[in-house]
């Protein structure tokens, strides 16, 4: 069986869970680990023989190393996928792909140049959920698509990890204004968000917030996205979709994902949606079968210059034009 050699390059959240997600896969060969924390990568390795770096170039030059999962903050991740691209390496990069479009168009050219491998970690593309949904519009059994609400919360801890770093847009909103995107199959044309304004922010940035898009065919779409759900939420999270189209609807509902546990600790919707482990397989197929990655860098644009547009809506309270 062939398998691909690979590494990971922030360990954190996100980058742990992806490694725990390669471990359990036959085709991946962990080669090895970066994070400029040492327990993290102490964490990673202990009981296997995987390569530990504080520094990543080091990990980018180990010789059995063909493509790198980037997990660092979205800040960072122009500089190490254009290293990793400069050094032959495939590259899944996390969501959003940068935080600029230029960074954006810069990683997708030398990614290019160097003829490898660039896919951006648009995880909800790989849930049975939404990939049955996307089958159902494409395959026309809904009609023409009206409207669309999707909603995507966390809990306030979410917004408190990541202290201010990145707004709820960049943070959770990329994930839905792509799967719009990718559900519809047209390009969004314009949004306009507003922002809850009733309590005071803990950070600078949006963080809970309603934007409405026009897509290019007329389709109205309504994604409310924030993370202000209280810690006493069962789940930690709350993810709905409702698509009406003129020959039937569909909704979804990945908060209570159809399980709820009762314990002396409390109730609880544990997480049943796969999603991660699929997606790193898709990657990894990808490159050892040489076949066009399921969400590119273009795609990464797409879905930025969305959240781009919103955050500028917010300021100018007033439509914006995607561009
Ligand atoms: N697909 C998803 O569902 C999902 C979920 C969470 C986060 N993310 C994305 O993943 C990325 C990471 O988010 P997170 O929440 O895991 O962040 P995090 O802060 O928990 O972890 C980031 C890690 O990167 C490390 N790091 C920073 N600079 C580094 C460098 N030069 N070399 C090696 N390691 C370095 C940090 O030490 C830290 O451990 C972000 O882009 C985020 O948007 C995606």
């Amino acid at each position: 069986m062939k398998s691909l050699g690979i590494g990971v390059i922030g360990l954190g959240a996100i980058g742990a869970k992806h490694v725990s997600m390669l471990k359990n896969l036959r085709e991946a060969n962990i080669v090895g680990v970066s994070d400029l924390n040492q327990d993290l990568v102490n964490k990673a390795i202990a009981g296997t023989d995987i390569a530990g770096f504080t520094d990543y170039r080091q990990l980018l030059a180990h010789p059995e190393l063909e493509a790198v999962i980037v997990a660092t903050p979205d800040h960072l991740h122009k500089d190490i996928c254009i290293e990793a691209a400069q050094a032959g390496k495939h590259i899944l990069v996390e969501k959003p792909i940068a935080t600029t479009v230029a960074d954006g168009e810069e990683m997708i050219a030398a990614a290019k140049a160097a003829n490898v491998k660039l896919m951006v970690g648009f995880t909800l593309r790989f849930v049975p959920h939404y990939v049955q949904a996307r089958e159902l519009i494409q395959s026309g059994k809904l009609g023409k698509i009206i409207s669309v609400y999707s909603r995507r919360m966390n809990i306030i801890t979410q917004a408190d990890r990541l202290g201010g770093r990145i707004g709820v847009l960049h943070f959770l909103g990329i994930h839905d204004f792509d799967l719009l995107h990718w559900l519809l199959g047209v390009e969004p044309d314009q949004v306009y968000t507003a922002e809850s304004t009733s309590v005071a922010k803990r950070y600078p940035q949006e963080n809970e917030t309603f934007n409405t898009f026009k897509f290019k065919d007329g389709t109205l779409v309504c994604a409310q996205i924030g993370w202000n759900l209280t810690t006493a939420h069962p789940g930690g999270r709350d993810f709905k979709l409702t698509v009406i189209g003129d020959k039937g609807s569909l909704d979804i509902d990945l908060a209570s994902q159809g399980l709820l546990m009762y314990s002396e600790f409390g109730s609880k919707f544990p997480s049943t949606a796969p999603g991660l482990d699929v997606e790193d397989k898709a990657f990894i197929d990808c490159v050892l079968d040489d076949k066009p990655v399921p969400a590119t860098g273009e795609d990464g644009i797409i879905a930025l210059k969305m959240v781009l547009a919103a955050i500028d809506s917010i300021e100018k309270d007033a439509p914006v034009k995607i561009k």
